[in-house]
């Protein structure tokens, strides 16, 4: 079945979130070593921005490296740092090309100087693009993310800048890396892992999961694809019942 032109434009979810999931596995079944996997990985990367751009998708949000994947083994880590440098000088084009705005989530001063150099110099570059904009999630964990949420609050809160009585969910949204973003309508990951692990928790609350058996590595402009043309058979109640809707 040719799921893109079955796709209805219109209703394109507003942002779709994914956790990369299974370069290392994909690895395995080759039988190479993991950062072959995570190597490979970058090419997935690359189509399903495209294919986003293709759609006309406004927010696409990558899961890169979590904060819990610091206690990787360290040339896992170095590998993935260095891959992270060199996708964003190869990927400057694509972006400029597609009108895509990139920026970045998370602990970022965590990463290493020239990651974060990169980074900033991408993130500058494509600043006036407006067609899509391409997060992504660096050293990045939700508990993280609503724990320094509260810390500015209650800082703000014993300052007198808010008053504690007015605090509600969009003080809260305005404390979060994603404060630019809408909620997430859909949330894919690969890999056949059925869970969360630490992404976007509050942002997620009412996203549609989505998960597929395939690695990584594996997974291509057709599979992005299959998951929109799945998500948009969906009915999203929204604690509704159908009929009211
Ligand atoms: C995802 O693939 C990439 C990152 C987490 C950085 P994995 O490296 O987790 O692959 P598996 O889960 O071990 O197969
Ligand atoms: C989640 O994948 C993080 C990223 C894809 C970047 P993991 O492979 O680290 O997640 P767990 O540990 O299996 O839950
Ligand atoms: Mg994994």
């Amino acid at each position: 079945m040719d799921f893109k032109s079955n796709i209805i434009v219109e209703k394109l979810p507003k942002h779709i979130a994914i956790i990369m999931d299974g370069n290392g596995r994909w690895a395995k079944s080759q039988g190479l070593m993991r950062v072959r996997g995570h190597e490979k990985g970058t090419k997935a990367v690359r189509e399903t921005v495209e294919a986003c751009a293709e759609l006309g998708l406004e927010n696409l949000t990558l899961y890169a490296f979590s904060t819990e994947n610091w206690k990787r083994p360290k040339l896992e880590v170095q590998t993935l740092m260095r891959l992270l440098v060199s996708s964003l000088k190869e990927e400057i084009k694509t972006l400029q090309d597609n009108k895509i705005k990139l920026q970045a989530i998370g602990c970022i001063e965590n990463l290493p100087s020239k990651a974060r150099k990169e980074l900033r110099e991408v993130i500058d570059k494509t600043s006036d693009n407006s067609h899509m904009t391409l997060t992504l999630a660096l050293s990045y964990g939700s508990r993280e993310e609503l724990t320094q949420a509260v810390r500015q609050i209650s800082e703000k809160v014993k300052n007198n800048i808010i008053d504690s009585e007015t605090i509600d969910e969009s003080t809260i949204n305005k404390h979060l890396y994603t404060q630019n973003l809408p909620d997430v309508d859909m949330m894919i990951r690969t890999s056949g892992e059925k869970r969360i692990s630490n992404f976007l928790l509050w942002q997620m609350a009412y996203a549609e999961l989505y998960f597929t058996d395939i690695l990584w590595p594996d997974f291509r402009k057709e599979n992005l694809f299959e998951a929109i043309y799945e998500y948009q058979k969906r009915e999203r109640r929204f604690g509704k019942t159908s009929e009211q809707l």
